[in-house]
């Protein structure tokens, strides 16, 4: 049996057609021909063991959908066109007029202001929850929560929740969890191990690793829910295409190599800027006194006696710094500015750096209480440049603040 990673390289599936090379191939189509009318009859576009029409699969689409099951270690997998559409697939499956979702607090903001928008107009309830605090959770279930969504470490700031332990107390309740496990890219920790039911992935950020593709994904384990998954994705006509697919199928073989270069260079960069007299708070799951810390040790920590790669655990290449409040929001931007290297923009997993300034209190619930944060909080994703260069221009924007 062999470890899922290597399976996105040597992989046992084959589609049904006869098509024959090393590299998988493009297949495009909206209409797919029947040999005959009783072939059209019986075929059940539910099932992968032929095609009835481009949106509900091509060999190519069947393909990757298997490679992102098998590198989350689950049995289904549907595609979607972007990450978020990922969530509201999940959202708009499972949740009915009267249902309530809870929602973390940290997630990515989309996530909440669907539940905001869309949800509440259709008479869905949404609370948001403290995610570092399990008995907040365990507080707002109700017999109307029908959904949980779980995220580690959370968006922005990058706090890594106890996953296993908020599973486990709606998996008591009988309450359905998603995971957004995007950051983890299906390497740093499995979601279903972690206890969730389906697991969702933003394939725009490192499967894609090129920063020109938006896909997301639904991964699941247990036939009904994947069932009623693709029933709500077949009546949105969500397809994805062809070239996108392949696109992401040929950044698949590199993604562990990718994910632990980023995770390293990250890591660098990140203690770096932890010493520097400008920056009052690391926000790094890895690193010792960021929020969850231990939650992640215990989840992605690998093994600390072992050798290679990922011996000290995996971590993406995300992090986020709080600047000293002495520091003005401008001038925070001006440091923004002043990267040369970094480019402001949004998303992550490409090879280029990024760099977001976040107003992280804005983004926060004032029911759980003050945030945490003070002074301006600035977000990185750490590209696959050579990492002297990246620190040498954080140095030089840091500069500017003199
Ligand atoms: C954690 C997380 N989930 C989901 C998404 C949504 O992905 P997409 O941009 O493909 O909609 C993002 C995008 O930034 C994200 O950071």
């Amino acid at each position: 049996m062999s470890e899922p990673i290597t399976d996105l390289i040597h992989h046992a599936y084959t589609p049904p057609a006869g098509f024959n090379a090393p590299q998988p191939g493009v297949f495009k189509a909206s209409t797919v021909i029947f040999p005959n009318v009783a072939a059209m009859r019986a075929r059940d576009w539910k099932h992968k063991a032929g095609y009835t029409y481009g949106l509900h699969g091509t060999p190519t689409t069947f393909m990757l959908e298997e490679r992102i099951a098998s590198l989350e270690g689950g049995k289904h997998c549907i595609l979607v066109p972007s990450g978020l559409a990922a969530i509201a697939n999940v959202a708009m499956a499972l949740l009915r007029s009267g249902d309530e979702v809870l929602i973390p607090d940290n997630a990515y903001g989309p996530n909440k202001a669907l539940a905001d928008g869309e949800l509440k107009n259709w008479g869905i309830t949404h609370q948001i929850y403290d995610p570092m605090n399990p008995s907040d959770l365990q507080a707002r279930l109700s017999p109307k929560t029908k959904l949980v969504w779980l995220e580690a470490p959370g968006s922005v700031s990058m706090e890594f929740v106890p996953l296993p332990q908020l599973a486990a107390i709606c998996r008591e309740r009988g309450v359905t969890t998603a995971l957004d496990s995007t950051w983890s890219g299906g390497l740093a920790f499995n979601g279903f191990d972690a206890g969730a039911d389906i697991v969702v992935h933003a394939l725009t950020k490192y499967p894609s690793g090129g920063g020109d593709v938006l896909m997301g994904a639904v991964v699941t384990r247990d036939d009904a829910m994947h069932l009623a998954l693709k029933l709500t994705h077949m009546r949105l006509g969500w397809g994805v295409g062809a070239n996108d697919a392949e696109a992401i199928l040929r950044s698949l073989p590199s993604l562990p190599i990718r994910y632990q270069a980023h995770d390293a260079a990250a890591r660098q960069l990140a203690a770096w800027l932890q010493a520097r007299s400008e920056i009052s708070r690391l926000l790094h799951p890895a690193f010792e006194g960021s929020p969850g810390h231990q939650h992640w040790r215990a989840l992605c920590g690998g093994n600390a006696q072992g050798s290679g790669p990922t011996a000290g655990g995996l971590a993406a290449g995300l992090f986020s710094v709080v600047f000293d409040n002495r520091f003005s929001t401008t001038q925070v931007d001006t440091f923004c500015d002043a990267l040369k290297l970094f480019k402001l923009g949004y998303s992550w997993g490409g090879p280029i750096s990024l760099v977001v300034p976040y107003d992280i209190a804005s983004m926060r619930s004032a029911r759980l209480g003050p945030c945490p944060y003070e002074g301006t909080l600035v977000r990185f994703s750490v590209g696959l440049e050579a990492v002297e260069d990246l620190r040498v221009d954080l140095e030089k924007a840091l500069e500017k603040l003199r």
